[in-house]
């Protein structure tokens, strides 16, 4: 507990609201508790490959100057989702004996905990990790920074389609982020109020669409409708699949206007459809209440586990509180699927949400 340690600290993977706000408990507690040294490893493993660092401290950012990164959505150190990281593994893994840490704090989904693992595990770091996700797909913990922001993006974009939809009698079809877990939309389309939820988990019908479009219309006289596409949603026999930009892992088709396509050929051009892909406007924003508290408990309790020597370790959510689990079990179970059979995936079909096939 005694001896100074030099830490540093990166975000790795897709960026999301509360990042900074991790960043900013990691300094506060470091500096002002432990009286550490935090260094910040810009655009993660290509700045260690780099061998690039920055002073994070409270003369550089003073109280006054930290503050921001409360309501800063992004991340100060930038990240990247993409490249051949193992490529480089050597490299990478030499750069924390050469900047002299005495353990990393990353801040990652479950993609880069994977390969931040491996590089810890052969370069024997002493690393803590902190999950971060708009997906929710990390396994071992409830909350992942960014989810709860993300959410309230997508609920607020159906509070407004859901006032120009009956203007015009319209089916909105919304598609939002979840190529392969369809956490967010479940979430943001029980909590939005929409009528129909597909997401990767559970296969879903163009028919049975239709068929719950018209019940609306015709049995409840309800000519408006939303519906919230998660990005990978398939039929059962994956009818629709979207190709990825080289090297990215973003979608270069839409899997909304499909849908959009599909209700309008099977309703025989009945239904005015209109689309909105919600796209990254769902990484961006002011991080909610929830992501700055539990980015600031998860800030704390990872410095603490330094402190303490704990390593190989990802700070969690679990029963209303912070835990710490181990990695190679988190790598192991993610990412996390949302189970079909689950509360939730029942709570939306009993408020007459159509959710897919298997319900
Ligand atoms: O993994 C998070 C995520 O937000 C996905 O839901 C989405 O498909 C992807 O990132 C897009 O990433 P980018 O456009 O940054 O490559």
């Amino acid at each position: 507990m005694g001896n100074k340690k030099r830490i540093g600290i990166l975000t790795s993977g897709g960026d999301c609201p509360g990042l900074n706000c991790v960043i900013r408990a990691v300094i506060s507690h470091a500096t002002l508790t432990y009286n550490w040294e935090v260094l910040g490893i810009p655009y993660a493993t290509q700045g260690l490959l780099e061998r690039k660092a920055i002073a994070l401290n409270m003369h550089g950012l003073d109280l006054r100057g930290i503050d921001p990164l409360l309501s800063m959505g992004g991340t100060i150190l930038g990240t990247i989702n993409k490249g051949d990281t193992l490529a480089h593994a050597g490299e990478i893994i030499a750069s924390y004996e050469a900047l002299g840490l005495d353990a990393l704090i990353v801040i990652c989904g479950d993609g880069s905990l994977a390969i931040l693992h491996e590089l810890a595990s052969l370069g024997k770091w002493n690393l803590i990790a902190i999950p971060k996700t708009i997906d929710n797909d990390v396994a071992l913990t409830e909350r992942a920074i960014g989810f709860d922001t993300a959410v309230s993006t997508i609920v607020d974009a159906l509070n407004r389609l859901t006032f120009t939809a009956p203007s015009h009698d319209r089916v909105m079809v919304v598609e939002v982020m979840g190529r392969a877990a369809g956490h967010l939309a479940l979430h943001s389309g029980i909590a939005g109020g929409a009528d129909v939820i597909l997401i990767p988990e559970i296969p879903y019908s163009i028919t049975s669409i239709c068929r719950h479009l018209v019940e609306l219309r015709v049995r409840w006289q309800r000519k408006f409708a939303i519906m919230v596409v998660a990005e990978g949603a398939k039929t059962a026999n994956d009818s629709f699949s979207c190709t990825t930009a080289e090297s990215s892992h973003a979608p270069v088709c839409g899997l909304g206007q499909y849908i959009a396509e599909q209700v309008d050929y099977c309703s025989a051009k009945k239904i005015d459809m209109r689309v909105s892909v919600l796209g990254h406007i769902q990484r961006g924003g002011i991080p909610s209440a929830l992501d700055r508290l539990t980015a600031t408990v998860f800030g704390k309790a990872a410095v603490d586990l330094v402190a303490q020597e704990k390593y190989g370790l990802m700070v969690a959510w679990q029963n209303g509180q912070a835990v710490a689990v181990p990695l190679k079990e988190v790598v192991a179970k993610s990412p996390l699927s949302v189970d079909p059979h689950s509360e939730l995936v029942e709570v939306a079909s009993s408020v007459g949400i159509y959710i897919g096939e298997t319900v």
